[in-house]
């Protein structure tokens, strides 16, 4: 059973931003999917290095988006993203120096983390990116 299943409720009507949510998704199905196979340091370390990539380039690609839409809510978005990659990236930190092990509640973290700011912060923009013609 993987971590996240997508549904529609996730869409936030920008192909280019759905398929990277996806991504991230994925990322983190891999993630729970070696730790359930017991795959521990020799896979989730690097996975967890590839999450906190990809959620830096995502974020700037979106954050490239809401400018073009001239998006109101810019500024605060990107304060929200600056904490939110923060946040894994201080769990990184403390994974690599061994202070912290992959369980469950830390994957429970990083799915609420990013299905949060998906169906919350990200969805705000929605909208207004579809009227300007970003979809
Ligand atoms: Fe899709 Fe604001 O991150």
């Amino acid at each position: 059973m993987a971590l996240l299943t997508w549904n529609s409720s996730y869409s936030v009507k920008v192909q280019k931003i759905d398929d990277q949510h996806h991504v991230l998704f994925d990322i983190l199905n891999d993630l729970h999917s070696a730790m359930m196979k017991g795959q521990a340091q020799s896979l989730t370390g690097p996975i967890l290095h590839k999450l906190a990539d990809y959620t830096h380039t995502h974020f700037a690609a979106e954050e490239s988006l809401m400018f073009a839409a001239r998006y109101p809510g810019l500024a605060e978005h990107k304060i929200k993203h600056k904490d939110l990659l923060k946040q894994v990236e201080d769990y990184i930190i403390q994974y690599d120096k061994g202070e912290i092990t992959l369980n469950l509640k830390l994957l429970d973290f990083l799915r609420d983390w990013l299905t949060n700011h998906i169906q919350k912060v990200d969805m705000a923009y929605s909208e207004c990116l579809v009227m300007k013609g970003i979809h």
